[in-house]
C-alpha cells in the first residue's frame, strides 16, 4: 500500500471509530455500504473495504457473510484505547469542552481549553523542583502521604492565606488532590441528593457536571459585571432553598469578572440570614494584578469555605489543590478523603508544590504570565472585534474573554462546524444552567494566537 492509500484508509477507519465513539453507531449496528460510504468519504470503494478489514481484525467490526458489516458487541473495549479523533457526533453538554480538550491530539488548537498551553508553564522550575525531590527522604516517594497532606505545603498556604487576609488556623486547612477533588469532598461532605445548590449563570462548566453526578437540583442567578446579581440572589436562595452556593470572586470562570465589595458583603448578609454555605474557588486569584475583596476573608471562613489548586499557575500534571474551612468540618472532610481516596495529593506533587512556592520563584514567574497575558487579552479581543465578536466585559486578568457572537450565530453549531478544521472552542450554553448564552463563546487568550482559529471562526461564520 503507498502513502496515500494508507492515509486515505486511516481517515475512513477513523471516521467510523467517531461514529462508534460518539455513539452514533452501537454494537450490532450495520455499517454504512461500501459504496455509499466510498461516496460519503470521497474515496475508492477498495478504499473502504481495506479500512473496514482492518476494523475487523481489531475487533471492532465483524464481516457477516452477504449482510455487510456489523458494530462488534465488545466495540467499546479496544475503541476506547484506539480513539484518538475529536468526538465529532457528541452532544455538546458540560463535558464537551473538557473532554476535547483533555483528548485532543497535538495538532488540535484549543482556543476553548481551560488552561495554559505546554510552553508557558515553568518547565525549568519543575524538573529543578523533581531533581531535588530525586533526593528525598524515602517515605515522601514511597510512602502514603499523612492525611491533611504535606505540612510544608500547608504553612506556605497558611501564609499566603495570611497575606489575603484570611486568618486560618492549621486546623483548618488540608490538602486535596486536586480542586475539583476539593468541591467534590464538599458536596459529598454537606449535600444529600436532591438538595438544592446555587451555581452563578454562567458558571464554570464541570461545577454543573459534578453536581449533576451528585444528584443534586441546579438553582442559577445571572452573574453581572460585579458578581451575581443581588437581587435574583437573595430571591432564588427564598424560594429555592439552597444548601450551598459555589462560585469563583476573583477572575470568575467564565466571564473574567470580578465580585465588588459591596455585593460581597450583600451575599455574606443574605447566606447569613438563610444559613447557606458557600464555596469560594479561587483557583484564578494569583492572577489578578491586585487582590480583590475574598468572601472567605469578610467571613472568617466560618460559613465560606476557600478551595485553591496549582493547576493554571504552575503545573496540572503535578496536581495538588486545598481546602480552608471551619476547624470541625475539616475533620469530616478527611475522614471523606481517607474513604474516598485513601489520601489527598500525591506526596511527591504536594513536596514539589512546596518546593516551588517557597522561594522568590513563584512571584516572578507569576508577573511574568500576568504580563504575558495582558498583552495576549489585548490582542485576541482587537481580532474577535474584527470579526464582530464583542468581550462582553475585559477582565482585570488572567484568560478568559467572553464574547457574545453577532447576531443570529449559535454558539455550539459554530463549535462543530470549526471542529473538523481542528479548533476547539467553548460555546456558551456549556456554561449556562439557563441555558441562556447560546450566542456566547469563552476564548482562552493564552490559547488563541494561531491566526487559523481566526480563519476557521471567519470560515465558519461566512457559511
Ligand atoms: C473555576 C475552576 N475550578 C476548578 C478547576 C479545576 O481545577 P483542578 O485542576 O485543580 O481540579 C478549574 C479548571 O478549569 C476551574 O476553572
Amino acid at each position: 500500500m503507498n502513502d496515500q492509500t494508507a492515509t486515505r484508509t486511516g481517515a475512513v477507519m477513523a471516521a467510523i471509530r467517531a461514529r462508534i465513539a460518539g455513539r452514533a453507531l452501537g454494537a450490532g449496528d450495520r455499517l454504512p455500504s461500501i459504496r455509499r460510504f466510498a461516496a460519503t468519504m470521497g474515496v475508492s470503494p477498495a478504499t473502504v473495504v481495506e479500512a473496514y478489514d482492518r476494523l475487523a481484525a481489531e475487533g471492532l467490526i465483524r464481516a457477516r457473510r452477504g449482510s455487510g458489516f456489523y458494530v462488534a458487541a465488545t466495540a467499546q473495549v479496544p475503541l476506547a484505547l484506539a480513539q484518538t479523533g475529536p468526538l465529532l457526533e457528541r452532544a455538546v453538554d458540560p463535558f464537551w469542552v473538557s473532554r476535547q480538550s483533555l483528548d485532543a491530539d497535538p495538532s488540535m488548537l484549543m482556543p476553548g481549553c481551560g488552561w495554559l498551553p505546554a510552553d508557558w508553564m515553568p518547565h525549568e522550575a519543575l524538573r529543578r523542583a523533581m531533581r531535588t525531590l530525586a533526593r528525598a527522604d524515602d517515605h515522601i516517594l514511597s510512602d502514603y502521604g499523612a492525611t491533611r497532606g504535606s505540612p510544608a505545603l500547608r504553612r506556605l498556604l497558611l501564609w499566603r492565606l495570611a497575606e489575603d487576609g484570611i486568618e486560618a488556623s492549621p486546623e483548618q486547612i488540608m490538602l486535596t488532590a486536586s480542586g475539583t477533588q476539593a468541591v467534590d469532598l464538599i458536596c459529598r461532605f454537606l449535600l444529600s441528593p436532591g438538595d438544592t445548590v446555587l451555581v452563578d449563570d454562567p458558571c464554570y462548566f464541570n461545577f454543573r457536571a459534578l453536581l449533576r453526578a451528585h444528584q443534586v437540583e441546579l438553582a442559577s442567578v445571572p452573574y453581572t459585571p460585579s458578581g451575581p446579581d443581588v437581587a435574583a440572589f437573595e430571591a432564588t436562595v427564598a424560594e429555592r432553598r439552597p444548601r450551598l452556593y459555589i462560585t469563583n470572586c476573583a477572575l470568575h470562570n467564565p466571564t473574567g469578572a470580578t465580585l465588588s465589595p459591596q455585593t460581597a458583603h450583600r451575599l455574606l448578609n443574605i447566606a447569613a440570614a438563610n444559613k447557606l454555605t458557600i464555596v469560594e474557588d479561587d483557583i484564578f486569584a494569583d492572577f489578578e494584578p491586585e487582590p480583590s475583596p475574598r468572601l472567605s476573608a469578610l467571613d472568617g471562613l466560618e460559613r465560606v469555605i476557600r478551595i485553591g489548586s496549582f493547576s493554571k499557575t504552575l503545573s496540572a500534571s503535578v496536581r495538588c489543590g486545598y481546602i480552608a474551612a471551619r476547624r470541625d468540618w475539616i475533620d469530616g472532610l478527611i475522614d471523606l478523603q481517607v474513604a474516598t481516596a485513601f489520601g489527598g495529593p500525591s506526596p511527591v506533587a504536594a513536596e514539589m508544590i512546596a518546593g516551588m512556592l517557597a522561594g522568590g520563584f513563584y512571584r516572578k514567574h507569576m508577573e511574568e504570565l500576568r504580563r504575558r497575558l495582558a498583552r495576549a487579552r489585548r490582542d485576541v479581543a482587537g481580532r474577535l472585534q474584527t470579526l464582530g465578536i464583542e468581550p462582553w466585559l475585559m477582565p482585570r486578568g488572567g484568560f478568559y474573554l467572553w464574547c457574545r457572537l453577532p447576531g443570529g450565530f449559535d454558539a455550539a453549531d459554530l463549535a462543530r462546524a470549526v471542529l473538523a478544521d481542528k479548533v476547539v472552542l467553548a460555546p456558551g450554553n456549556v456554561f449556562s444552567v439557563s441555558q441562556s448564552a447560546p450566542d456566547f463563546l469563552r476564548f482562552n487568550v493564552a490559547q488563541s494566537g494561531d491566526p487559523h482559529i481566526m480563519a476557521a471562526l471567519a470560515r465558519a461564520m461566512k457559511r
